[in-house]
């Protein structure tokens, strides 16, 4: 009896027992697999270590290591030394080997098939195959590991609104010492809307774009009803309505294209766009109407060249064309503006096609986590002289139909972002969402963030001072986390010690990058038998894609305020009588204040 009771009791502590992967043994991307309840083995395969936990580096390893910069230095060369890549920008060999370095380097830490899910922490033909998942760069935590984050740290982790409210929120805005404007904030959010779109019903590990990149559905909706919806089904184009002489979207009730608002939202002013959300926040509104216009401008510009083109061609092959113009301007524009970088960024899909790169991407939890960037937003929003706070702003199309696109790009081109790094700047009226999302990656069982530092070659925080660079908040944060090797992803960047004068910190730039220009990278259009002008519809099209910046977007955007008006590139952008433009336009660099280029010398 006696006996029997203690092998019961015996067998019930072994099948309690940790799994020995808990405590993450298999070093520089080893990957670890049980054997039996008690021990584990270490594939290290092609990571160029050996060892029982892959720590023994082979000979080229070992060479390789001790001949490579840090991501430190590297980084320090690519903002400092203006002079010297002045001087390499000028020279389109020597920038484009460089950028081929820059593409390769940085998609290499990419698992291209991707490989887990937030279910599936081995590799498993579901996990491949279902794309409603975001995969996972790094695997779940075990459920029967002893502490969250595996071995290391407390067995409860600290309070998401505590974390929140001691670390993450603002006490006063503190701005992008990048001086990023609201503009770019903007383009961040609606960029990025297209690729993370977590399926709430179903969790946060599940999303609804399908696509995984950069397809434009947030300008053409995601499933084939809904474009047919927000199709005009005539020349190519998008439906739209005139308002007071301008091009806007239609409207829910006209296209019957479902939309999220509030019930006291009037319906004149529920605009529907390829994004279900977008009607959220006037800045979405703002990018969507600007993309709206040109996708019909770009189909006039086609009509002219191909006449003999159908509705569903200059429809396709339109679609195209703002597919390579939205990665040109990301990498050249947007991606340049955020590297302060004084090596110049070159978008050209030919670099890559003598390299092995996969044309494939799938998008990860843990890059939409890092995207959070709410620190950007500001407290109010500043326009034509009007403050509008979170209440007004909100859900408020009026706002942009009232000012006017070009008044708002004029508006957010004044305004400067937050800095996201560094601490204390989440705007009060968004904390929520960092609490949410704390919360949702505990739910998914992220690994630390040391763990995703150590897989993208970074070296792990020894203290939470070298993490933070300063003492008050890391005597706080240790505290509350007892462990470096148990601090959170999430808090773990926004609380990150910026670079100096910097936005981010290390971690999102060295983790961040690989995702973005994989996924930019990697879509069809960059793969050699798409890289062509006839998939644009011929040189015409081609140039469209290749001459793109932001600055000619916008200014195509407020230009575009008459369906008749002809939009050839020779026109320009006075009327022909004496009006003025009403802005003079901005966003050559995104820099705030950079006034120097007006719309009007686009076309010089
Ligand atoms: C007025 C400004 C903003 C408001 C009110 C806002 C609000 C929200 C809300 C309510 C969510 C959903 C949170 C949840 O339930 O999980 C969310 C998600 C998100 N936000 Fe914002 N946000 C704003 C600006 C931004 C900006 C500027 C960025 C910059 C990139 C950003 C990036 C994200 C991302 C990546 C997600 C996750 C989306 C998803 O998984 O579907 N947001 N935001
Ligand atoms: C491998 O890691 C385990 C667990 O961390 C450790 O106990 C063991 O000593 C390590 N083996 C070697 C050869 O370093
Ligand atoms: C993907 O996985 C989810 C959850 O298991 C399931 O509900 C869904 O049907 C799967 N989708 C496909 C296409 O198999
Ligand atoms: C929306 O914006 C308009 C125009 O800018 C403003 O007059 C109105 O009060 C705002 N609506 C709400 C509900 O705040």
């Amino acid at each position: 009896m006696l006996l029997s009771g203690a092998l019961v009791f015996a067998l019930a502590a072994l099948s309690q027992a940790a799994s020995p992967c808990c405590s993450h043994p298999c070093q520089n991307r080893g990957v670890c697999m049980t054997m039996g309840y008690d021990r584990y083995e270490c594939d290290c395969t092609r990571t160029g270590f050996y060892g029982e936990n892959c720590t023994k580096p082979e000979f080229f390893t070992w060479l390789k290591g001790t001949l490579k910069p840090s991501p430190k230095t590297v980084h320090y060369i690519l903002t400092h030394f203006k002079g010297f890549w002045n001087i390499i920008n000028n020279f389109p060999l020597v920038q484009g080997t460089i950028m081929q370095y820059v593409l390769m380097s940085r998609s290499h830490p990419i698992d291209s098939p991707p490989t887990y899910n937030s279910h599936y922490g081995y590799k498993s033909w579901e996990a491949y195959s279902n794309l409603s998942y975001y995969t996972r760069t790094l695997p779940r935590v075990g459920n029967d590991c002893p502490t969250p984050m595996g071995v290391s740290g407390k067995k409860e982790l600290p309070d998401a609104k505590l974390l929140v409210e001691k670390f993450l929120l603002r006490r006063e805005f503190i701005p992008d010492p990048q001086g990023s404007n609201i503009m770019f904030a903007f383009f961040a959010q609606h960029f990025t809307h297209q690729f993370f779109k977590t399926d709430t019903k179903r969790g946060s590990a599940f999303t609804k774009g399908l696509g995984h990149g950069v397809d434009l559905n947030h300008v053409y909706g995601e499933t084939l009803d809904r474009q047919m919806k927000l199709r005009l089904m005539k020349d190519g184009k998008l439906n739209y309505q005139m308002i007071e002489g301008e091009m806007y979207p239609p409207t829910v009730q006209e296209s019957q294209a479902e939309m999220m608002y509030p019930p006291h939202i009037p319906e004149n002013m529920r605009f529907a766009v390829g994004q279900e959300v977008f009607g959220l926040v006037p800045g979405l509104m703002m990018y969507a109407t600007i993309w709206l216009r040109e996708h019909n401008r770009v189909c006039d510009v086609l009509r002219q060249e191909h006449p003999e083109w159908d509705d569903e061609r200059l429809f396709q092959t339109t679609r195209l064309i703002l597919i390579g113009q939205t990665i040109k301007i990301a990498i050249e524009d947007y991606i340049q503006h955020l590297s302060g970088y004084n090596f110049k960024l070159k978008f050209d899909p030919e670099l890559l096609f003598n390299q092995r790169f996969q044309y494939q991407n799938r998008i990860s939890a843990e890059f939409n986590t890092m995207y959070h960037w709410h620190p950007l937003m500001p407290d109010t929003f500043h326009i034509q002289g009007q403050e509008y706070n979170y209440q007004h702003f909100l859900f408020n199309n009026s706002v942009m139909v009232e000012h006017g696109i070009s008044q708002m790009v004029e508006s957010f081109s004044r305004q400067t972002a937050g800095r996201v790094a560094g601490g204390r700047n989440v705007p009060v009226s968004v904390q929520r969402v960092a609490v949410t999302t704390i919360e949702q990656n505990r739910q998914m069982k992220y690994q630390s963030m040391n763990q995703y530092r150590k897989h993208f070659l970074l070296k792990p925080f020894q203290s939470f001072e070298e993490l933070t660079g300063e003492k008050e908040m890391a005597a706080e944060l240790e505290e509350l986390y007892g462990d470096i090797d148990s601090m959170e992803l999430y808090p773990g960047i926004l609380v990150e010690k910026p670079h100096s004068g910097g936005i981010f910190g290390e971690t999102m730039v060295e983790i961040g990058a690989p995702f973005s220009l994989k996924g930019l990278m990697g879509n069809a259009i960059c793969s050699p038998e798409y890289w062509k002008p006839s998939t644009f519809g011929g040189q015409v099209g081609f140039e469209i894609v290749t001459g793109a910046t932001l600055q000619r977007l916008v200014c195509h955007g407020v230009l575009r305020t008459d369906r008749h008006r002809d939009v050839s590139h020779s026109i320009p952008f006075f009327d022909g009588d004496n009006r003025t433009p009403r802005s003079a336009l901005i966003i050559t660099s995104l820099n705030q204040y950079h006034f120097a280029s007006h719309c009007g010398r686009v076309y010089h």
